[in-house]
């Protein structure tokens, strides 16, 4: 019980039900032929009829679209660095070494690399104080390492490693500048923190035993926050670790398996080159060590002893984000799998979490997963991913229920789940209980739902459910995102052009934050039809009337993602991810030249990821 009362404290940003229904019956009684039954206000698609004189809700002037080598905030607002790559958890850590030289034994000990989603959990309802939660993707193997990575070494590997995860520091404001406190709370979650596993394929399932005990988390994307105060990490392209030093002209050459050819396991890898340095990653000699990967994994941050939990019963993809919704006390994870032509999904817990949580049971351990299917009238269906009726029965080729979750994207192909255009992250409004979900760019369509293809620009689709444990839906298109100079469906202008939306999170004033991920390929380069967008940013847009705005815009060759804030709204967390990465536009980042694209933050030195502190210089509200 102590443990749950330390963490009544938390959960802000937690989508409640109640809220919403409480403020002006947007379920009410949902007629069946009303499109998009009604949130309050309506929401209005930007470039649609907003109403006159705009939004109530956002009181800052946009800022211009740019490619400088900084972050730009609107006027009024001053952004400040926290805890780039290699900062010491702990004031007697080791220090963070400009020429990449730290070991191994020294980045655990330091903030990872590659920030992405994030959570601010507030000790005691404070909104000084607090505890930060945030991910570290991935690395850029040429500015990690002071040789870049033209060798490989096990000790690269093992720092690689020791960069990826998560992150819990606690941080408070003093004399108006947030800093780290040196706590026991502060931890690395790393490749190789132990874990356990739990739900339908529990950590003795034969299909998780590997040739090393299990640990680690990979690939750390989006995130979510449950009402019992955990911290949600989704693994995303943990394939790209994988591969094999067998060669292709061995006599008995590795052939992936068809399961592991659907998650794009391969024998090259995505170029870490960790299997020819740690048998753990090669596929060949240790192939149920990438069973392990690809779920939802529950930390505790306020508890320093516990290990992470994947928790199977969310279906094995590469997770991008969680939007946790409680509804009504049932548990809603809404999850995507961020790949071209791939699906979104959603869990709905069978009991309701409190009284889970009272039994010592997990939420997230008894429930239904479900995948989404579109139609082209508006509507749609979650369709459950339980085995036992066809086509999820031998007669579709699964044997059992861990087969349907070990093999979730293929029971979502037996049941016509509908492919999207790259579904990234998903929030769900406190004011509207209207769902968005971000679809960075793809090429799945063109049809209703992907209604460009191909589509290099991306766009919001918004859910509408008479109830957040529904099996139907109304669905349409919120907003697409383009440049009219390119695309003349694109209702946008020069105050909020953007493409490649990914991060996304509506805040408790219903405030919808848009953050980008165009790919380095086409950053600010006109023949992609990105040139006058420039670099990523971050957008504010007040779904109710349409109004959005450009909030932030980040370095050279970075992506914007993961946001928070205080409980009072006036501090906001951003997330700088891969500042000078190669940037056709820019130039090539190399070991000898490791800033020749950024050197974001220190301003020179090579470039690393880094939380932005936002603030409003007259202490108001961020966004207000
Ligand atoms: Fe990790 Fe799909 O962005
Ligand atoms: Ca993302
Ligand atoms: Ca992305």
């Amino acid at each position: 019980m102590s443990r749950l009362s330390r963490r009544a404290v938390l959960a802000g940003g937690l989508v409640t039900a109640a809220t919403f229904f409480g403020r002006g019956g947007f379920v009410g009684a949902a007629s069946p032929d009303r499109r998009l039954i009604g949130s309050v206000p309506p929401s209005t698609p930007p470039g649609g009829s907003a109403a006159p004189g705009g939004s109530q809700l956002l009181g800052f002037a946009a800022v211009a679209a740019g490619t400088d080598d900084t972050v730009v905030v609107p006027e009024g607002y001053t952004s400040t660095v926290l805890i780039p790559w290699g900062t010491p958890l702990l004031s007697t850590g080791p220090a963070w070494k400009p020429d990449a030289s730290n070991t191994a034994a020294e980045q655990e000990q330091q903030v990872g690399a590659h920030h992405d989603g994030m959570f601010f959990y507030p000790i005691d309802g404070s909104s000084t104080h607090g505890v930060l939660v945030l991910n570290h993707e991935y690395l850029d193997t040429v500015v990690s390492y002071p040789d870049g990575d033209a060798e490989i070494t096990a000790e690269k590997a093992a720092k690689g490693l020791a960069a990826h995860g998560v992150t819990i520091v606690e941080i408070e404001l003093v004399d108006g500048a947030w800093r780290t406190v040196d706590s026991d709370l502060n931890r690395r979650i790393t490749g190789t923190t132990p874990v356990t596993f739990s739900g339908p394929v529990p950590a003795e399932h034969a299909a998780l035993q590997a040739n090393n005990e299990p640990m680690g988390t990979l690939n750390n994307c989006g995130s979510g926050v449950t009402p019992w105060g955990t911290y949600l990490t989704c693994e995303e392209n943990w394939n790209g670790y994988f591969g094999t030093v067998i060669p292709d002209d061995a006599e008995e050459p590795w052939e992936p398996s068809s399961e592991q050819d659907r998650y794009g396991i391969s024998a090259e890898g995505f170029g870490y080159r960790w299997h020819e340095v740690d048998p753990r990653f090669d596929i060949a000699v240790n192939p149920n060590e990438a069973n392990r990967f690809g779920w939802v994994v529950e930390i505790d941050p306020m508890d320093p002893a516990s290990s992470p939990v994947k928790r199977t019963a969310l279906g094995r993809i590469k997770h991008e984000a969680a939007d946790v919704v409680d509804a009504d006390g049932r548990i809603v994870v809404y999850m995507g799998d961020d790949q071209d032509g791939e699906y979104m999904y959603k869990y709905v817990s069978t009991n309701p979490w409190q009284d889970d949580v009272d039994a010592d049971k997990s939420p997230l351990d008894g429930g239904t997963l479900y995948v989404a299917r579109f139609s082209d009238d508006g509507t749609g269906e979650w369709v459950p991913l339980v085995f036992g009726e066809a086509p999820l029965d031998q007669s579709g080729g699964f044997v059992d229920q861990v087969d349907v979750l070990m093999r979730t994207r293929e029971a979502a192909d037996r049941v016509g789940a509908t492919r999207l255009d790259r579904p990234e992250w998903i929030s769900t409004s406190p004011v509207s209980g209207e769902t968005f979900a971000c679809l960075t760019n793809g090429t799945s369509g063109p049809n209703p739902v992907n209604s460009r293809g191909p589509n290099p620009y991306g766009h919001i689709v918004r859910f509408v459910e008479a109830d957040k444990t529904a099996t139907t839906f109304e669905w349409d298109v919120f907003l697409l995102a383009g440049d009219p100079a390119y695309d003349d469906e694109v209702e946008l202008d020069d105050t909020n052009i953007f493409g490649s939306p990914d991060g996304l999170w509506v805040d408790t004033r219903g405030v919808m934050w848009i953050q980008t991920d165009i790919s380095n390929s086409a950053q600010a380069l006109a023949d992609r039809g990105y040139d006058n967008i420039g670099n990523n940013m971050m957008l504010a847009c007040d779904p109710a009337t349409g109004d959005l705005r450009r909030f932030l815009v980040g370095p050279r060759g970075c992506e914007v993602t993961g946001v928070h804030t205080t409980p009072d709204g006036t501090t906001m967390f951003v997330n700088i991810q891969h500042p000078g990465e190669s940037t056709p536009a820019w130039g090539e980042t190399t070991p000898d030249d490791p800033t020749a694209v950024s050197s974001w933050p220190d301003g020179e030195g090579r470039p690393r990821s880094a939380t932005v502190v936002i603030r409003k210089d007259d202490g108001g509200v961020i966004g207000a």
